[in-house]
């Protein structure tokens, strides 16, 4: 799978470059916007939306993998809210997509709950660490992913992990490197993407400029030195690089400073929202009016999807795609070395 996926990624961005077609290679799918967690910067719980039928859902994965969909990131919510997520992993896999689900691990446990998910390639847990893993979600909810990330690890799953740079994180790095290395799973580390949903939330995390490059800096040694962090050298430089940490998002024109980067959202990737809407990438959400994948067929929507309204953006998901589509070296062998360990 893994050679004949790099061939198909490679042949997509070829025919982008010399004849301008469209694929939607890689697809972020919320499959639902339910969740059992609440967690504090997290915009996910002002999306109320009805989500897609199982039928639909499986409907809509046949047809991304007609449409040439290579990988698929399940996402929510809380994926494992859906009694059918055993079937719609199976349906990717069965299609040949590279798949990962993210998960806050609360609903994985010794039962069929662990079958269901078994089939994918890589399981993305979110652990902020011990000092703000609990702050932002709830008491108790650290125990609760590191018993669940080693089920999975006993189990043979392969495991990732994403940690979100806040005030508290950063001061665990290198609790969080020790248990990537000790438990063999490799961590991102995801910038806070401002929210204005969540800006108000009582709770809510902040980090001054000053000590995010110094966490910044700290991964950049931390990988030269080969451990396990999943971002790629160039990705950290990026991120190091953007001036407004309260402005993730540039619409119009890009402020002085701000890092430039080709962006393939619409040309070779994109999401889907749990109930078909499709959008360039969900940062886009509420700034976009989405074509919808159940109304028209996926490929249409894809490919009517329209000039974005942004210039800039430092979310972790998709600037690394962003990097690995315009050929940035060490970008590409990183996430080559990713896929090939399965
Ligand atoms: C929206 S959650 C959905 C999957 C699952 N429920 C989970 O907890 O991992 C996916 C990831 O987004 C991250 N996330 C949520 N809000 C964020 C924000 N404002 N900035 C950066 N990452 C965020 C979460 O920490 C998690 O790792």
């Amino acid at each position: 799978m893994f050679l004949r996926n790099a061939l198909k990624t490679a042949s997509a961005i070829l025919r982008l470059r010399l004849l301008g077609t469209r694929t939607p290679l890689s697809v972020i799918l919320s499959v639902t916007n339910r969740c059992n967690f609440d967690c504090a910067y997290c915009p996910v719980r002002s999306h109320t939306m009805p989500e897609m039928s199982t039928g639909e859902l499986l409907g809509l994965i046949d047809e991304m993998a007609d449409a040439g969909t290579q990988r698929v990131g399940l996402m929510g919510g809380e994926p494992m809210m859906r009694d059918d997520i055993g079937e719609v992993i199976a349906r990717c896999k069965r299609r040949g997509m590279f798949v990962t689900m993210g998960t806050n691990g609360s609903m994985l446990t010794e039962d069929d709950n662990l079958d269901k998910v078994r089939g994918v390639d890589a399981l993305v847990f979110s652990i902020d660490g011990p000092s703000a893993h609990d702050r932002y979600r709830h008491e108790g909810s650290y125990q609760l992913v590191l018993d669940a990330m080693k089920l999975a690890r006993r189990n043979g799953i392969e495991v990732w992990n994403t940690a979100v740079l806040t005030d508290l994180s950063v001061g665990d790095i290198d609790i969080l490197l020790d248990l990537s290395e000790e438990h063999g799973f490799a961590t991102n580390f995801s910038p806070l993407m401002h929210s204005e949903v969540c800006a108000d939330d009582r709770r809510h995390p902040s980090l001054d400029r000053e000590g995010y490059i110094r966490a910044v800096d700290r991964l950049i040694e931390e990988k030269r030195r080969g451990r396990p962090i999943i971002n790629s050298l160039s990705y950290l430089r990026y991120i190091r690089e953007w001036p407004d940490l309260s402005e993730t998002l540039h619409l119009g024109d890009t402020p002085k400073g701000a890092p430039r980067l080709p962006c393939y959202a619409s040309r070779l990737f994109c999401y889907v929202e749990c109930n078909g809407d499709v959008y360039p990438c969900n940062t886009l959400i509420g700034r976009y009016q989405p074509p919808n994948a159940l109304a028209t067929g996926f490929r249409t929507a894809f490919e009517s999807l329209g000039e974005r309204p942004c210039t800039a953006c430092y979310s972790f998901g998709y600037t690394e795609l962003n990097l690995v589509f315009g050929l940035r070296y060490d970008a590409v062998l990183n996430a080559l070395s990713l896929a090939r360990k399965r």
